[in-house]
Protein backbone atom coordinates (compact mmCIF):
# COMPACT_ATOMS: atom_id res chain seq x y z
CA UNK A 1 0.00 0.00 0.00
CA UNK A 2 1.38 3.22 -0.72
CA UNK A 3 2.51 5.80 2.22
CA UNK A 4 -0.86 7.98 3.61
CA UNK A 5 1.28 10.43 4.71
CA UNK A 6 3.81 13.30 4.16
CA UNK A 7 4.84 16.96 5.65
CA UNK A 8 3.82 14.78 8.91
CA UNK A 9 4.14 17.30 10.78
CA UNK A 10 3.27 20.79 9.08
CA UNK A 11 -0.37 21.90 8.95
CA UNK A 12 -0.42 22.33 4.67
CA UNK A 13 -2.90 25.07 3.82
CA UNK A 14 -1.81 25.56 0.59
CA UNK A 15 -4.54 23.66 -1.51
CA UNK A 16 -7.35 21.55 -1.36
CA UNK A 17 -4.94 19.65 -3.90
CA UNK A 18 -2.37 18.00 -0.71
CA UNK A 19 -5.80 15.27 0.16
CA UNK A 20 -4.55 12.06 -0.11
CA UNK A 21 -6.50 9.28 -0.95
CA UNK A 22 -9.14 7.31 1.92
CA UNK A 23 -8.39 4.10 3.09
CA UNK A 24 -11.66 3.17 0.95
CA UNK A 25 -10.43 4.76 -2.23
CA UNK A 26 -7.46 2.50 -2.13
CA UNK A 27 -9.05 -0.57 -1.11
CA UNK A 28 -11.57 0.13 -4.18
CA UNK A 29 -8.59 1.20 -6.34
CA UNK A 30 -6.86 -2.29 -5.73
CA UNK A 31 -10.15 -3.88 -7.10
CA UNK A 32 -11.56 -1.97 -9.93
CA UNK A 33 -12.49 -3.92 -13.24
CA UNK A 34 -10.40 -2.46 -15.78
CA UNK A 35 -10.16 -2.14 -19.37
CA UNK A 36 -9.06 -0.52 -22.20
CA UNK A 37 -10.31 2.77 -22.34
CA UNK A 38 -9.04 3.73 -25.66
CA UNK A 39 -10.21 0.67 -27.16
CA UNK A 40 -13.36 -0.86 -25.94
CA UNK A 41 -13.67 1.26 -22.95
CA UNK A 42 -12.41 0.65 -19.34
CA UNK A 43 -15.87 -0.11 -17.25
CA UNK A 44 -15.12 1.78 -14.02
CA UNK A 45 -14.32 4.51 -15.76
CA UNK A 46 -17.60 4.48 -17.63
CA UNK A 47 -19.09 4.30 -14.43
CA UNK A 48 -17.46 7.38 -13.43
CA UNK A 49 -18.54 9.67 -16.31
CA UNK A 50 -22.00 7.83 -16.32
CA UNK A 51 -22.51 8.71 -12.61
CA UNK A 52 -21.37 12.31 -12.75
CA UNK A 53 -22.99 13.12 -15.72
CA UNK A 54 -25.88 12.11 -13.78
CA UNK A 55 -25.34 13.60 -10.62
CA UNK A 56 -25.03 17.14 -12.47
CA UNK A 57 -28.07 16.42 -14.93
CA UNK A 58 -25.84 16.52 -18.58
CA UNK A 59 -26.17 13.70 -21.23
CA UNK A 60 -22.55 12.09 -20.84
CA UNK A 61 -18.89 12.67 -19.08
CA UNK A 62 -16.01 12.84 -20.01
CA UNK A 63 -12.59 12.07 -17.29
CA UNK A 64 -9.83 13.68 -18.14
CA UNK A 65 -6.43 14.12 -16.21
CA UNK A 66 -7.07 17.90 -14.24
CA UNK A 67 -8.81 20.08 -14.53
CA UNK A 68 -6.97 22.44 -16.72
CA UNK A 69 -7.36 19.58 -19.24
CA UNK A 70 -10.99 19.73 -18.59
CA UNK A 71 -10.92 23.50 -19.34
CA UNK A 72 -8.66 23.07 -22.60
CA UNK A 73 -11.17 20.25 -23.98
CA UNK A 74 -14.05 22.03 -23.60
CA UNK A 75 -12.83 25.09 -25.16
CA UNK A 76 -11.88 22.86 -28.71
CA UNK A 77 -14.71 21.30 -28.24
CA UNK A 78 -17.40 24.34 -28.33
CA UNK A 79 -14.56 26.47 -30.17
CA UNK A 80 -14.32 27.75 -33.85
CA UNK A 81 -12.17 29.50 -35.41
CA UNK A 82 -11.76 32.63 -35.36
CA UNK A 83 -13.24 32.43 -31.99
CA UNK A 84 -13.56 34.60 -28.66
CA UNK A 85 -13.35 33.06 -24.63
CA UNK A 86 -15.32 35.74 -22.56
CA UNK A 87 -13.86 35.48 -19.27
CA UNK A 88 -13.98 37.24 -16.33
CA UNK A 89 -10.65 38.66 -15.61
CA UNK A 90 -9.75 37.39 -12.36
CA UNK A 91 -10.59 33.37 -13.31
CA UNK A 92 -7.94 30.95 -13.18
CA UNK A 93 -8.50 30.31 -17.45
CA UNK A 94 -7.69 33.60 -18.18
CA UNK A 95 -4.86 33.62 -15.68
CA UNK A 96 -3.23 30.12 -14.28
CA UNK A 97 -4.17 28.95 -18.51
CA UNK A 98 -3.78 31.57 -20.49
CA UNK A 99 -1.63 29.72 -22.36
CA UNK A 100 -3.64 27.51 -23.21
CA UNK A 101 -4.94 30.29 -25.87
CA UNK A 102 -1.79 29.66 -27.71
CA UNK A 103 -2.53 25.97 -28.28
CA UNK A 104 -6.69 26.63 -29.08
CA UNK A 105 -5.68 29.23 -31.24
CA UNK A 106 -8.67 30.85 -29.46
CA UNK A 107 -8.79 34.39 -28.15
CA UNK A 108 -9.16 34.61 -24.51
CA UNK A 109 -10.42 38.22 -24.05
CA UNK A 110 -11.18 39.50 -19.99
CA UNK A 111 -13.93 41.13 -18.81
CA UNK A 112 -14.45 43.16 -15.47
CA UNK A 113 -16.54 41.13 -13.06
CA UNK A 114 -19.54 41.38 -10.69
CA UNK A 115 -19.43 38.75 -8.00
CA UNK A 116 -17.14 36.68 -9.77
CA UNK A 117 -19.16 36.30 -12.73
CA UNK A 118 -18.47 38.55 -15.86
CA UNK A 119 -20.97 41.96 -15.49
CA UNK A 120 -23.62 41.16 -18.09
CA UNK A 121 -23.74 44.53 -18.94
CA UNK A 122 -20.31 44.09 -19.91
CA UNK A 123 -21.06 40.56 -21.19
CA UNK A 124 -24.31 42.38 -23.64
CA UNK A 125 -21.51 44.70 -24.88
CA UNK A 126 -18.82 41.81 -25.80
CA UNK A 127 -21.08 39.08 -27.17
CA UNK A 128 -21.25 39.25 -31.15
CA UNK A 129 -21.71 36.44 -33.23
CA UNK A 130 -23.08 38.74 -36.52
CA UNK A 131 -20.93 38.14 -40.08
CA UNK A 132 -18.94 41.17 -39.49
CA UNK A 133 -17.45 40.27 -35.87
CA UNK A 134 -14.09 41.00 -35.94
CA UNK A 135 -13.94 37.59 -33.45
CA UNK A 136 -17.25 36.31 -33.26
CA UNK A 137 -17.79 35.28 -29.47
CA UNK A 138 -17.46 31.02 -29.29
CA UNK A 139 -18.00 30.68 -25.51
CA UNK A 140 -18.84 32.33 -21.95
CA UNK A 141 -16.67 30.94 -19.20
CA UNK A 142 -17.88 30.98 -15.73
CA UNK A 143 -16.07 29.35 -12.11
CA UNK A 144 -17.51 28.57 -9.67
CA UNK A 145 -16.50 28.50 -6.60
CA UNK A 146 -14.41 31.78 -7.22
CA UNK A 147 -10.64 30.44 -6.61
CA UNK A 148 -9.18 34.31 -6.66
CA UNK A 149 -12.18 35.49 -4.84
CA UNK A 150 -11.76 33.90 -2.08
CA UNK A 151 -13.64 30.64 -2.99
CA UNK A 152 -16.90 32.70 -3.37
CA UNK A 153 -20.32 31.01 -4.60
CA UNK A 154 -22.00 32.37 -7.31
CA UNK A 155 -25.18 33.28 -7.15
CA UNK A 156 -27.55 30.59 -8.42
CA UNK A 157 -30.05 33.80 -10.46
CA UNK A 158 -27.28 35.46 -11.84
CA UNK A 159 -25.81 32.09 -13.08
CA UNK A 160 -29.18 31.62 -14.88
CA UNK A 161 -29.32 35.24 -16.11
CA UNK A 162 -25.62 34.79 -17.55
CA UNK A 163 -26.68 31.78 -19.43
CA UNK A 164 -29.82 33.62 -20.60
CA UNK A 165 -28.12 36.00 -22.09
CA UNK A 166 -24.88 33.52 -23.71
CA UNK A 167 -28.01 31.64 -24.99
CA UNK A 168 -29.86 34.83 -26.96
CA UNK A 169 -26.43 35.29 -28.75
CA UNK A 170 -25.99 31.47 -29.38
CA UNK A 171 -23.16 31.10 -27.20
CA UNK A 172 -22.55 28.28 -25.13
CA UNK A 173 -21.54 28.52 -21.45
CA UNK A 174 -18.41 26.76 -19.79
CA UNK A 175 -18.16 25.80 -16.38
CA UNK A 176 -14.74 25.84 -14.39
CA UNK A 177 -16.35 24.13 -11.76
CA UNK A 178 -12.99 23.10 -9.96
CA UNK A 179 -14.90 23.28 -7.11
CA UNK A 180 -18.34 23.54 -8.05
CA UNK A 181 -19.16 20.60 -4.97
CA UNK A 182 -17.74 23.56 -2.36
CA UNK A 183 -20.81 25.68 -4.05
CA UNK A 184 -23.38 23.13 -3.76
CA UNK A 185 -22.46 21.82 -0.16
CA UNK A 186 -22.36 25.77 0.53
CA UNK A 187 -25.86 26.83 -1.37
CA UNK A 188 -27.42 23.63 0.23
CA UNK A 189 -28.66 22.80 -3.40
CA UNK A 190 -27.94 19.79 -5.49
CA UNK A 191 -25.14 19.85 -8.48
CA UNK A 192 -27.42 19.53 -10.97
CA UNK A 193 -29.45 22.55 -9.85
CA UNK A 194 -26.21 24.43 -10.25
CA UNK A 195 -24.96 22.89 -13.36
CA UNK A 196 -28.83 23.46 -14.95
CA UNK A 197 -27.29 27.25 -15.83
CA UNK A 198 -24.38 25.76 -17.94
CA UNK A 199 -24.04 23.51 -21.16
CA UNK A 200 -20.77 22.10 -19.91
CA UNK A 201 -19.23 21.91 -16.72
CA UNK A 202 -16.03 20.65 -15.35
CA UNK A 203 -15.65 19.49 -11.80
CA UNK A 204 -12.45 18.21 -10.06
CA UNK A 205 -12.28 15.34 -7.85
CA UNK A 206 -8.58 15.73 -6.61
CA UNK A 207 -9.10 18.98 -4.77
CA UNK A 208 -11.69 18.84 -1.58
CA UNK A 209 -12.99 15.29 -2.32
CA UNK A 210 -9.14 13.52 -2.19
CA UNK A 211 -9.21 11.61 -4.98
CA UNK A 212 -5.32 11.60 -6.42
CA UNK A 213 -6.10 12.00 -10.06
CA UNK A 214 -8.51 13.55 -12.37
CA UNK A 215 -11.37 15.54 -13.52
CA UNK A 216 -14.83 14.93 -15.40
CA UNK A 217 -16.42 17.19 -18.35
CA UNK A 218 -19.85 16.88 -18.86
CA UNK A 219 -22.21 18.20 -21.55
CA UNK A 220 -24.47 16.81 -24.06
CA UNK A 221 -23.80 13.64 -26.15
CA UNK A 222 -22.59 15.72 -29.34
CA UNK A 223 -20.25 17.78 -27.30
CA UNK A 224 -18.70 14.62 -25.45
CA UNK A 225 -18.37 12.71 -28.30
CA UNK A 226 -16.09 15.65 -30.10
CA UNK A 227 -14.37 16.23 -26.70
CA UNK A 228 -13.65 12.34 -26.65
CA UNK A 229 -11.48 13.15 -29.81
CA UNK A 230 -9.98 15.94 -28.93
CA UNK A 231 -8.98 14.30 -25.34
CA UNK A 232 -7.36 11.44 -27.62
CA UNK A 233 -5.79 14.21 -29.89
CA UNK A 234 -4.04 15.89 -26.51
CA UNK A 235 -2.38 12.36 -25.46
CA UNK A 236 -5.52 12.00 -22.46
CA UNK A 237 -6.58 8.69 -23.13
CA UNK A 238 -5.20 6.82 -20.34
CA UNK A 239 -6.41 3.23 -20.86
CA UNK A 240 -6.65 1.21 -17.96
CA UNK A 241 -7.44 4.52 -16.17
CA UNK A 242 -9.89 2.90 -14.22
CA UNK A 243 -7.31 2.75 -11.07
CA UNK A 244 -7.71 6.13 -10.39
CA UNK A 245 -11.13 6.52 -11.64
CA UNK A 246 -12.38 3.81 -8.98
CA UNK A 247 -11.31 6.29 -6.60
CA UNK A 248 -13.14 8.98 -7.95
CA UNK A 249 -15.72 7.29 -7.71
CA UNK A 250 -15.80 7.00 -3.68
CA UNK A 251 -14.83 11.04 -4.09
CA UNK A 252 -18.40 11.33 -5.51
CA UNK A 253 -20.40 8.97 -3.71
CA UNK A 254 -18.89 9.83 -0.02
CA UNK A 255 -16.96 12.89 0.54
CA UNK A 256 -18.89 15.61 -0.46
CA UNK A 257 -21.05 16.39 2.26
CA UNK A 258 -18.19 16.10 4.62
CA UNK A 259 -16.79 19.40 2.48
CA UNK A 260 -19.29 21.11 5.23
CA UNK A 261 -16.73 20.79 7.78
CA UNK A 262 -14.02 22.51 5.64
CA UNK A 263 -16.50 25.29 5.45
CA UNK A 264 -16.98 25.47 8.79
CA UNK A 265 -13.28 25.58 9.73
CA UNK A 266 -12.32 28.13 7.39
CA UNK A 267 -14.50 30.20 8.69
CA UNK A 268 -13.35 29.48 12.65
CA UNK A 269 -9.91 30.62 10.71
CA UNK A 270 -11.42 33.34 9.86
CA UNK A 271 -12.94 34.59 12.43
CA UNK A 272 -9.63 33.71 14.84
CA UNK A 273 -7.57 35.77 12.17
CA UNK A 274 -10.00 38.91 12.78
CA UNK A 275 -9.66 38.50 16.48
CA UNK A 276 -5.88 38.72 16.45
CA UNK A 277 -6.06 41.37 13.81
CA UNK A 278 -9.14 42.57 12.27
CA UNK A 279 -7.40 44.74 9.48
CA UNK A 280 -6.09 40.50 8.45
CA UNK A 281 -10.07 39.58 6.83
CA UNK A 282 -12.36 41.10 5.43
CA UNK A 283 -15.67 41.63 7.52
CA UNK A 284 -17.85 39.13 5.52
CA UNK A 285 -17.04 35.09 6.20
CA UNK A 286 -15.94 32.90 3.41
CA UNK A 287 -18.54 31.19 2.10
CA UNK A 288 -16.41 27.46 0.99
CA UNK A 289 -13.06 26.82 2.06
CA UNK A 290 -10.32 29.30 0.91
CA UNK A 291 -9.71 32.45 3.70
CA UNK A 292 -7.91 35.12 2.10
CA UNK A 293 -5.49 37.36 4.74
CA UNK A 294 -4.55 40.92 3.91
CA UNK A 295 -0.66 40.87 5.23
CA UNK A 296 0.22 43.48 3.84
CA UNK A 297 0.14 45.28 0.51
CA UNK A 298 3.06 43.80 -1.84
CA UNK A 299 3.61 40.32 -3.07
CA UNK A 300 7.00 40.56 -0.85
CA UNK A 301 5.03 41.13 2.40
CA UNK A 302 2.61 38.22 2.07
CA UNK A 303 5.89 36.22 0.90
CA UNK A 304 7.87 36.79 3.55
CA UNK A 305 4.93 36.04 5.56
CA UNK A 306 4.22 32.71 4.01
CA UNK A 307 8.06 32.36 4.75
CA UNK A 308 8.31 32.89 8.59
CA UNK A 309 4.68 30.46 8.48
CA UNK A 310 6.59 27.89 7.53
CA UNK A 311 8.90 27.94 9.70
CA UNK A 312 6.49 28.00 11.91
CA UNK A 313 5.16 24.54 10.26
CA UNK A 314 2.31 26.53 8.76
CA UNK A 315 2.18 26.38 4.63
CA UNK A 316 0.00 28.77 3.02
CA UNK A 317 0.52 29.88 -0.28
CA UNK A 318 0.76 33.69 -1.59
CA UNK A 319 -1.96 35.26 -3.66
CA UNK A 320 -2.26 38.34 -5.05
CA UNK A 321 -0.51 41.34 -3.68
CA UNK A 322 -0.67 41.24 -0.09
CA UNK A 323 -2.65 38.39 0.06
CA UNK A 324 -2.17 34.98 2.15
CA UNK A 325 -4.18 32.16 0.89
CA UNK A 326 -5.05 29.04 3.61
CA UNK A 327 -7.36 26.57 1.99
CA UNK A 328 -9.28 23.68 4.77
CA UNK A 329 -9.39 20.21 3.84
CA UNK A 330 -9.57 16.92 5.05
CA UNK A 331 -6.15 17.32 6.63
CA UNK A 332 -7.24 20.26 8.62
CA UNK A 333 -8.88 19.25 12.48
CA UNK A 334 -9.53 21.74 14.91
CA UNK A 335 -6.12 21.28 16.31
CA UNK A 336 -4.71 22.33 13.28
CA UNK A 337 -6.75 25.54 12.90
CA UNK A 338 -5.67 26.12 16.41
CA UNK A 339 -2.46 25.76 15.98
CA UNK A 340 -2.42 28.32 12.67
CA UNK A 341 -4.09 30.71 14.92
CA UNK A 342 -1.19 30.64 17.33
CA UNK A 343 1.43 31.12 15.05
CA UNK A 344 -0.06 33.92 13.06
CA UNK A 345 -0.44 35.34 16.67
CA UNK A 346 3.28 35.06 17.58
CA UNK A 347 4.53 36.39 14.41
CA UNK A 348 2.14 39.08 15.04
CA UNK A 349 3.36 40.08 18.10
CA UNK A 350 7.10 39.41 16.79
CA UNK A 351 6.27 42.20 14.13
C1 LIG B 1 -10.73 27.33 -10.35
C2 LIG B 1 -9.74 26.33 -10.84
N1 LIG B 1 -9.82 25.88 -12.08
C3 LIG B 1 -8.97 24.97 -12.56
C4 LIG B 1 -7.95 24.47 -11.78
C5 LIG B 1 -6.97 23.50 -12.40
O1 LIG B 1 -7.09 22.22 -11.91
P1 LIG B 1 -5.87 21.20 -12.10
O2 LIG B 1 -4.85 21.60 -11.11
O3 LIG B 1 -6.50 19.86 -11.82
O4 LIG B 1 -5.41 21.32 -13.51
C6 LIG B 1 -7.82 24.90 -10.49
C7 LIG B 1 -6.71 24.37 -9.66
O5 LIG B 1 -6.28 24.90 -8.68
C8 LIG B 1 -8.72 25.88 -9.99
O6 LIG B 1 -8.62 26.36 -8.75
Amino acid sequence: MPSLHHHHDAVDLRSDTVTRPTPQMLEAMACAPLGDDGLDGDPTVRALEETAAQRFGKAAGLFVASGTMGNLVAVLAHGRMPGEVLAEAGSHLLNAERAAAGLTGMHYRSLPGDGGLIALPALEAALDTSASARCPSALVAVENTHNARGGSVAAPESLAALHALAARHGVPVHTDGARLFNAAVALGLSCREIAAHTDSVTVCLSKGLSAPVGSVLMGPADFITRARGIRRMLGGTMRQAGVIAAAGLVALEHMVDRLAEDHARARRLHQGLRAIHPAWCAAELPQTNIVQVRVGTSAADARLWEARLAEAGVLVRTGSAGLLRLVTHRHIDDKAVDSTLQAFTRLHHDN
